[in-house]
């Protein structure tokens, strides 16, 4: 019945002989790996001498890492006065290793007393990543590691994929919206997940962009420093993160001095080879303020047509470039004073002088690597159109200095100096941090980021790299996402619309309810909205319906069928047919996630569910169960194949749910170790629990979400309270209603300052659209929009919409 033979006898060939050989010992019964990315260990743990390199290990781990840690320790009680800390550090290791000793499934782990040191020591190891938080200056850290995984840091090996993956690193001065967490941290980690369970190397850094104007600007809004700002909104994201459990290898920042040393390192080698070029800019400057104007915050007359506010790049009536100083009747944003014209001296990148060397590589990236659609397509029209210089410096306080004498006072432009941040922050993770960034035969580098960073990774900062000439790693694979929506609007932070990272987990919902819907509607190919009503329905449906039902019916027919014990599988026709489509749904989804697809890759997981769940349908255990000696052989082939199809669910699932995946082998007293088991080699389906495994207490794993719950949720974050103005990541557009209030009413200061956040929010995704170079049919639609927003704004102020050519701007 339209069986492929092919898939059968190969599983076949798996089914009967069960798991395959694993080290126990090598996992923490919270699923990380202690020595998992070790060479040492994956090198030693099949063969025979593993138990004598076991002891070596144990006095080796004691040198190294006990005693530095419990010095550390005593310095901290000492002399910082740290005596809980230290008794936290202390706490968990201790707490792992009797839970260990109490759960007894793991041989490796009783009897063997040289074991217990050897888990203390590695566990201490592991807790030492409070004591490495580096004291300097007003500065707290650096940076800190989430979750750990390996007592070393982990590093490229021979004979390995070695991945290095980076998430677009989150401007601080915000709080992250759903749309921003899907966009990179979320795609990232799900792809960092997998590729450790593939067993490839992977590292996996990320940290909050600190530098440039929109700090400065934040700072000032909430009366803090600079640093404080950072400081308190690094707290914010890393805690966000935490609770989506992103695990990160390492989450730094850009305000570090690595991030000083090696951007300045770059700019220098860059001007030994000759890529930097001299010019004198004309700028705005404030002397209220004492500041330059970035182009954004001049307003003025248009030189062209007269509308008189135009923005400092562009004017949105006639849609013509403006240089900020030609502006009529230039003001600053911020005190309405008219700022002068100053001129000074500025670098530039030499774009031009690299373009070539640049599209050569890019040829190669993007015909080997996998590149998104949209990544490939904006790259292609930014060289289409040739490069041009671009400025590297900036008349700011909060930046990486410049280290040349002539620009003393000066910064570098943050998205010169921010891609930096993703060397600079594994730096502060592994001194060694060259052999990851300087290591293109050995590495493979994938970056995550929504379409909007394209540019600034597949050309200015590969030409940065270039230019420097010190074999750095380069993009291979560029992963850019499209933008969720918000229901049927924009995420948008001045407005109050929308889903905050920090407001997720104020829902009640399961951080892994969260993910998985984000997942399931990653904007991957194609713009994706979230919507309540759709996550209610796809937890209900999928998650509940279909994941979750079979997976405890699985476990449940064992529990009351078979006295909790798996029970033998003989397989029949019907039973193959059900490998051939599990195996081809597993070869599907990693066919998919080894290319990054990850929503696609998700429905896979529920397609093999779907198909349990009618595999169960159809042969009715519960029926069979009270049969002859046939039928009863039949409910045990029907329950033994189900549970072990749930054992691999929760290894697929691993990627998306970990903490569901874990509940699941928690469930079913499944080994760790079959994790790895899975996914690694060929990919093929291994029955992990074999006749007679005893399966663990079976619970349902999901809730349904209900209508009114929903509603309320809704209700509280739809989103109409207006916060602070910051910036969003996600341009915004001014939702319908909004809008047509405004237009009925008369003057209206409130919608009018509402309108006034949306303008702004429009005009910066013009800015961005035009910087990215989007299609013009695109922009023209933006800019419609844009100008339709200053016309219901002016309706709102009682001013008339259309732009008075000679009206002078109100001081
Ligand atoms: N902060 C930027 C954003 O959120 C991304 C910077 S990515 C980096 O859009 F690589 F430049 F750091
Ligand atoms: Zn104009």
């Amino acid at each position: 019945s339209g069986l492929n033979i092919n898939s059968i006898s190969r599983v076949e060939r798996v089914v009967p002989f069960l798991s395959r050989p694993t080290l126990p010992a090598l996992l923490l019964p919270s699923g990380l790996h202690l020595f998992s990315s070790n060479a040492i260990c994956r090198s030693v743990h099949h063969s025979p001498a593993w138990s004598f390199m076991n002891l070596i290990l144990i006095h080796f781990c004691f040198v190294l890492f006990v005693q530095p840690a419990l010095l550390q320790a005593l310095h901290m009680a000492v002399l910082q006065g740290k005596g809980s800390e230290v008794s936290k550090v202390l706490q968990g290791p201790l707490n792992y290793l009797d839970q260990s000793l109490s759960k007894g499934n793991t041989p490796y782990l009783t009897g063997v007393q040289y074991l217990h040191l050897f888990l203390v020591a590695t566990a201490l190891a592991f807790f030492q990543y409070p004591f490495s938080c580096h004291q300097r200056g007003d500065r707290s850290y650096e940076g800190f590691r989430f979750e750990p995984r390996s007592v070393f840091s982990s590093l490229p090996q021979e004979g390995k994929r070695n991945l290095l993956v980076t998430s677009a690193l989150p401007y601080v001065n915000n709080v992250p919206h759903l749309g921003n967490i899907i966009g990179c941290v979320l795609s990232a980690d799900v792809f960092s997940r997998y590729g450790r369970l593939r067993g490839w190397n992977m590292l996996f850094v990320c940290g909050t962009d600190e530098y440039g104007t929109a700090t400065e600007n934040k700072a000032r809004e909430e009366g803090l420093t600079p640093q404080q700002i950072c400081d308190k909104y690094h707290a914010i994201h890393s805690s966000i993160y935490k609770w989506f459990q992103i695990d990160f290898d390492f989450f730094g920042r850009t305000t570090t001095e690595k991030q000083t040393e090696i951007a300045q390192n770059i700019f220098w080698r860059l001007h030994k080879h000759d890529f930097l070029v001299e010019d004198t800019v004309e700028q705005l400057r404030c002397e209220s303020c004492q500041r330059f104007l970035a182009d954004r915050f001049v307003e003025g007359t248009c030189p062209h047509c007269s509308y008189p506010e135009a923005r400092g790049d562009q004017c949105d009536k006639c849609g013509r470039l403006i240089n900020a100083v030609e502006l009529r009747e230039p003001q600053c944003k911020v005190c309405r004073q008219t700022p002068v014209i100053r001129s000074s001296k500025h670098l530039f990148l030499d774009l031009p002088k690299l373009e070539a060397q640049l599209e050569q590589w890019l040829d190669k990236s993007t015909s080997t690597g996998d590149w998104t659609a949209n990544a490939k397509q904006i790259t292609r029209s930014w060289l289409r159109d040739g490069l041009k210089p671009r400025c590297i410096t900036r008349d700011l306080k909060w930046g990486t200095p410049v280290p040349h004498p002539d620009f003393k006072e000066k910064v570098f432009y943050v998205w010169f100096d921010a891609p930096i941040g993703y060397l600079s922050i594994t730096a502060n993770y592994t001194d060694k941090w060259e052999k990851w960034w300087k290591n293109p035969h050995q590495v493979e580098l994938y970056n995550f980021m929504a379409k909007d960073n394209v540019p600034f990774h597949s050309v200015v900062f590969p030409c940065s790299l270039l230019g420097a000439q010190d074999n750095y790693t380069l993009v291979n694979h560029l992963v850019a996402t499209e933008y969720l929506n918000y229901e049927d609007t924009k995420f948008s932070k001045s407005r109050g619309v929308g889903v905050f990272g920090d407001m997720a987990k104020d829902t009640g919902i399961p951080s892994d309810v969260w993910r998985f819907y984000l997942l399931y509607v990653r904007p991957e190919g194609q713009d994706s909205a979230f919507s309540w009503a759709d996550m209610a329905t796809k937890n209900n449906s999928e998650l509940l319906n279909n994941l979750g039902n079979f997976i405890n019916r699985a476990g449940m027919f064992v529990t009351k069928f078979f006295e909790g014990c798996v029970p033998a599988i003989e397989l029949q026709q019907e039973d193959k047919k059900l490998l051939a489509l599990v195996g081809w749904e597993l070869q599907q989804y990693i066919q998919l996630m080894d290319k990054v697809k990850i929503r696609d890759a998700l429905k896979h997981i529920l397609n093999i569910s779907r198909h349990g769940n009618q595999y169960i349908q159809v042969n009715e255990p519960w029926k069979k169960i009270k049969g002859g000696d046939t039928e009863r052989q039949r409910a045990g082939t029907v329950t033994g194949l189900s549970v072990n199809i749930a054992c691999l669910l929760s290894v697929m699932l691993f990627p998306y749910m970990p903490t569901v995946s874990q509940t699941i082998r928690d469930q079913l007293n499944a080994p760790q170790s079959c994790i790895n088991a899975m996914l690694q080699g060929t990919g093929t389906f291994v029955c992990a629990l074999s006749a007679g495994h005893r399966v663990g207490t079976v619970s349902p794993l999901f809730q349904k979400l209900e209508v009114d719950q929903i509603e309320a949720l809704k209700k509280k974050f739809g989103g109409q309270q207006v916060f602070d103005t910051a910036a969003s990541t996600q341009p915004a557009a001014v939702p319908a209603p909004l809008a047509e209030v405004a237009m009925v009413n008369g003057v209206d200061p409130e919608k009018a300052k509402q309108l006034t956040l949306a303008v702004t929010e429009q005009g910066e995704k013009v800015r961005a659209l035009k910087a990215q170079k989007a299609e013009k049919a695109v922009i023209t639609a933006e800019v419609t929009k844009l100008l339709d927003l200053k016309k219901q704004l002016a309706l709102a102020e009682g001013k008339s919409p259309e732009p008075a050519p000679q009206k002078g701007k109100k001081k």
